[in-house]
């Protein structure tokens, strides 16, 4: 089967929350421009799920619902099939989103006051999580290395040695900086962990978004004390472009650890995920593998493209290599100018909307988040804008 990945879809008047916030940016945006920001895709969804939805649609009633043995299938199949990964059903709580899993994590593995650790720059709501639960956040920048993000593993060591600091908030694959962490810097992670007794909050949203060659590995897997102190956020919503239906598997394999967090969920007074969730879910996870596949060429084509692009027409941009998700992290810091300024001229001149670095923390500033799943023409026409507006 032949996907379309070319057909530019515009969401304008959708409600779609990427596109709202350019028309924010820029009320009188002509038509034709997309944006580059929210982690979601402006391409057509596989249709191996919007035929299973039109089908189930036929003949449904839309009351409460519960997951059923297929979507039990579907999800621990994925889980094995792609990553290796055995997990029972058990092992699984469903939530409805992994931001709202990995606050719900937070205020059940730790107490208010407790230190929380989050590799900056970071995931923005990594930040509510732990804040607005009345925790601390707990900084580990990530440092470049020859030209890749590194974890600073001696700073992790001294950082979760305070008896204050109980967890870590990990996010693997990491956005925003597309690092897909070795499974030797998982293992120094994981040692940190064990001799400080961190559990981990593993948000591994990502892990089906993986370049060419590049491998992932699932945090619990690394061996039975990484399980035991783990919980491991996964979804659809990312891989199939599936947020709209907030539906996402946590996989908790200590009982201890996930009647906890099941109580916790339980005070939010979340009971069940929607009806329609379950089923984009199931039919993503075992229908859409091939589909995913093209996307993740494309993305890789794409990344490929920016990085020649500002190679041969805007050299002072440093590309990162891409190694997962669809994220490119872009550095524009070698152009010397105000956040303000970096702002304006993307924005207003270019037309081209990122999620700015700062977003990601201080660390991120100077920095640009591309979203590279769209189609490629316009990927192109938006670095053309750029380079005409940054030439001299
Ligand atoms: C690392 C990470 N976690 C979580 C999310 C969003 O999760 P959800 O929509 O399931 O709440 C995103 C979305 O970009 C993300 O990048």
């Amino acid at each position: 089967m032949s996907y379309d990945f070319e057909t530019v879809v515009d969401r304008t008047g959708t409600g779609a929350a990427k596109w709202q916030h350019m028309l924010d940016a820029k009320p009188d945006v002509p038509a034709g421009i997309s944006p580059f920001s929210v982690a979601d895709i402006d391409l057509k969804l596989a249709p191996e799920i919007v035929e299973g939805l039109r089908e189930h649609l036929e003949d449904v009633v839309l009351g409460y619902t519960v997951a059923t043995d297929d979507y039990w299938e579907a999800v621990t199949g994925w889980f094995q099939d792609r990553h290796g990964w055995a997990v029972t059903r058990e092992q699984i709580t469903l939530a409805p989103g992994v931001v709202p899993a990995f606050n719900t994590a937070v205020r059940a593995v730790t107490a208010p006051g407790d230190g929380v650790i989050v590799q900056t720059p970071a995931y923005y709501p990594f930040f509510g999580a732990i804040e607005g639960n009345e925790r601390v956040v707990v900084r580990n920048p990530l440092v470049l290395r020859e030209g890749r993000w590194r974890i600073d593993l001696d700073d992790l060591a001294e950082k979760a040695a305070d008896p204050r600091t109980t967890a870590l908030l990990f996010c693997s694959p990491h956005n925003p900086t597309g690092r897909v962490w070795e499974r030797d810097e998982l293992n120094a992670v994981w040692r940190i962990a064990r001799d400080n007794d961190l559990t981990v909050i593993s948000d591994e949203i990502h892990f089906d978004l993986l370049m060419p060659g590049v491998q992932h590995t699932v945090f619990s897997t690394l061996n039975d004390d990484a399980a035991a102190r783990t919980i491991v956020c996964t979804a659809p919503s990312k891989t199939f472009n599936l947020a709209g239906m907030a539906t996402s598997n946590i996989v908790i394999p200590n009982e201890q650890l996930r009647e906890n967090f099941r109580l916790e969920q339980g005070r939010t007074g979340f009971f069940t995920l929607n009806a329609l969730g379950f089923q984009a879910c199931r039919l993503a996870y075992s229908k859409a593998g091939a589909w995913l596949d093209g996307l993740i060429e494309l993305v890789h084509g794409n990344h490929e493209l920016v990085r020649s692009f500002f190679a041969e027409r805007m050299p002072q941009v440093v590309v990162f290599d891409l190694e997962g998700t669809y994220l490119q992290w872009l550095d524009f810091r070698a152009l010397g100018l105000s956040h303000e300024e970096l702002k304006r001229i993307n924005e207003q001149e270019a037309l081209v909307y990122f999620d700015e670095g700062a977003m990601f923390g201080t660390e991120g500033e100077g920095f640009e988040r591309m979203n590279l799943a769209a189609p490629r023409q316009t990927v192109l026409d938006a670095l053309e804008r750029l380079a005409r507006a940054y030439a001299p």
